[in-house]
């Protein structure tokens, strides 16, 4: 099986955890876009979605799905997104599409984190995914001087020449070749730099379900 084709035998297992008549929280990246297909499909199940990105927002709308903005919803059963790293605890890394800080934003008002994740996304320890972290502009050197002392490389986001911008017009810093043994602990002393808004960690609210892409089918794994 391809790897898309595992990303979206998720997409589809994951239709099985919306709630109906709720608001359900949607990530992004490729895989939240099967998912958000799929989801096209119950769309009269649902009263509408939070969306993560501007992307995901354009996307839900174009399938006729209510985006709803955060500040209207006060609860959330489910939040559903992809990852680029997960472990065998449910810690993650995210942010390769730059949208981690709206991703955790998202994800702190739902009950339950669903990640949905092909096979390959499963690691022992994080790491060799880079670490995203978002910055202020104004801090990049500051912040690039802190990161450098954790043991990576902090590398700028940079695509066809330009500094690559989240949907809140701040920089992405990527910080290549760690080995992230205590996640939630980097977690914490990465968002305690000034200058930082978020770390793509996602580990001291890790997710509580992955379901995970494999050629022998889709594999739930429970993290509680
Ligand atoms: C975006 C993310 C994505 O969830 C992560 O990059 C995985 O993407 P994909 O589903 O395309 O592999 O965190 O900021």
């Amino acid at each position: 099986m391809t790897q898309d084709e595992l990303k979206r035998a998720v997409a589809c297992a994951a239709i099985d955890y919306v709630v109906d008549d709720e608001i359900i929280g949607v990530g992004t990246g490729s895989t939240a876009n099967f998912f958000i297909d799929e989801l096209a499909k119950i769309k009269h199940r649902i009263k509408g979605a939070v969306a993560s990105s501007e992307a995901t927002a354009a996307r839900l709308r174009s399938h006729g799905i209510a985006v709803f903005d955060l500040n209207e919803v006060d609860y959330m059963s489910v939040y559903i997104d992809g990852a680029d790293e997960i472990t065998y605890q449910g810690a993650m890394i995210k942010g390769g599409g730059a949208a981690l800080t709206r991703e955790k934003i998202v994800a702190s008002v739902a009950e339950y984190f669903i990640c949905i994740a092909d096979g390959s996304k499963l690691v022992q320890t994080l790491g060799s995914f880079p670490l995203p972290v978002e910055v202020i502009p104004m801090a990049e050197a500051v912040v690039t001087r802190k990161l450098a002392t954790l043991g990576g490389e902090p590398r700028l986001r940079v695509k066809e020449g330009k500094a690559v911008l989240t949907d809140n017009g701040n920089i992405i810093i990527d910080v290549v070749g760690l080995t992230i043994s205590h996640p939630a602990e980097m977690e914490r002393q990465i968002n305690d730099i000034v200058g930082v808004v978020t770390v793509g960690l996602f580990a001291q609210r890790a997710a509580n379900i992955c379901l995970l892409g494999t050629p022998e089918g889709v594999k739930t794994l429970r993290f509680e």
